[in-house]
C-alpha cells in the first residue's frame, strides 16, 4: 500500500539517495509494507514516518494505523524500531535528544507533534506499560491515585477512591491489594507489580495503551495473567503490544506488525502473517530462520 508523498521526508526533500542531507540517511522508496496498514476504526494513524537518532535512521517512512477494539502485536529482530514506533505515538522520544520524528502522527485526528499539543495529557490518553514494572515509591493507593489526582478527574475522595478501586479490578489485582492499599507497590510481585502499572494507566482514562515486551520479565503463570487481561482490556481500549514471543502475539492479537531494520515489512491478520505470510522476510522470522 502507497500514500502520497511515501518517498518523501525531511520537510519535503526528496529522498532519492542523492543530496540528502548530512545525517538524515536516505529513506528507501524501494520498500513498501506488504498487506493492509489501515484499522477499520483508527485511532492512532502514523504516515510517512521516519526517526533518526543522530544518523541512525531507526524507522523508515512508516505507515500503520492502531484501531480501537485490536491489539496489534508489533515484532521483528533486536533493534529493528519496535520500541522506537511506539515511544513516538506518546512523544517520550522528546527526551532523547539525538531523535528526530519526522511524518505524521494522529490520535483521533489530533496532531500528536502539534505545537499545542499538551505532552502531559496526551500520555494519559496514550498510556504506557514497560518491560520492567516501574511503579512509583509510592502506596499502592497512591501509584493508582497519582495520575487521576494530577489530572483533576476526582472531585472528591470518594471520587477518586472508585477510580482507584475501578482501575485495579480491571487490572484484575483488587482482589490480591484490598486489604494492603497502604503498603509500598515496589513490595508486590514482579506480575502484580505489573498489573498495578496496568491500573495506574487505565486510571486516567486513555484511549491507547502501548506495551513494550510487559511480559518479559514475569514467569508463565504471571504472563497468563496479564496476556488474558490485554484481551480484557481491547473491548475498551486500542492496545499495541511489542513483543518477542511469536505465540503470545498469536494468543493476543488481532493483526500483526512485523519491523526489520527500520522498516514496516509486512501487516496483516495475526494468523495469515503466523501461518501464511506474503513477504519472505516475515515467512524468515516466523519460522525461526531469522532473529
Ligand atoms: N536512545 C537511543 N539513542 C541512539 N540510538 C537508539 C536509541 N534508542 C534506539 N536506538 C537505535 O535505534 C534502532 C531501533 O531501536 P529500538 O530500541 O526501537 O529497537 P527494538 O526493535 O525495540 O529492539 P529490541 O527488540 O532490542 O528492544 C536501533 O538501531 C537502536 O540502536
Ligand atoms: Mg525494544
Amino acid at each position: 500500500m502507497s500514500f502520497p508523498g511515501a518517498a518523501v521526508a525531511n520537510d519535503g526533500q526528496k529522498t532519492d539517495g542523492k543530496g540528502a542531507s548530512p545525517g538524515l540517511t536516505v529513506v528507501g522508496p524501494e520498500f513498501e509494507t506488504v498487506g493492509n496498514v489501515e484499522a477499520s476504526d483508527a485511532v492512532i494513524t502514523v504516515r510517512n514516518s521516519n526517526v533518526w537518532y543522530g544518523e541512525t535512521h531507526a524507522l523508515k517512512n512508516i505507515n500503520l494505523d492502531i484501531g480501537r477494539n485490536e491489539v496489534v502485536a508489533l515484532i521483528g529482530p533486536s533493534g529493528c524500531g519496535k520500541s522506537t514506533f511506539i515511544r513516538c505515538l506518546n512523544r517520550m522520544n522528546d527526551t532523547i535528544e539525538s531523535a528526530r520524528v519526522d511524518g505524521e502522527f494522529r490520535l483521533d485526528g489530533q496532531d500528536i507533534y502539534a505545537k499545542d499539543m499538551d505532552v502531559v495529557l496526551l500520555r494519559a490518553r496514550v498510556g504506557m506499560v514497560f518491560q520492567k514494572p516501574n511503579p512509583f515509591p509510592k502506596s499502592i493507593y497512591e501509584n493508582v491515585a497519582y495520575g487521576p489526582r494530577i489530572h483533576g478527574l476526582a472531585g472528591s475522595r470518594k471520587e477518586l477512591d472508585d477510580i482507584v478501586y475501578g482501575s485495579l479490578d480491571k487490572a484484575g489485582l483488587l482482589g490480591e491489594v484490598k486489604d494492603r492499599m497502604d503498603e509500598p507497590g515496589t513490595g508486590l510481585s514482579g506480575g502484580q507489580q505489573q498489573r498495578l502499572c496496568i491500573a495506574r494507566a487505565i486510571a486516567v482514562n486513555p484511549e491507547v495503551i502501548l506495551m513494550d515486551e510487559p511480559c518479559s520479565a514475569l514467569d508463565p503463570i504471571a504472563t497468563a495473567r496479564i496476556e488474558d487481561l490485554i484481551d480484557e482490556l481491547r473491548e475498551k481500549y486500542a492496545i499495541a503490544i511489542v513483543t518477542h514471543s511469536m505465540q503470545q502475539a498469536a494468543r493476543v492479537s488481532q493483526r500483526t506488525a512485523y519491523f526489520h531494520l527500520g522498516n514496516l515489512v509486512e501487516v496483516g491478520p495475526t494468523n495469515k502473517i503466523f501461518t501464511n505470510p506474503s513477504h519472505k522476510l516475515t515467512e524468515d522470522y516466523v519460522t525461526g530462520r531469522f532473529g
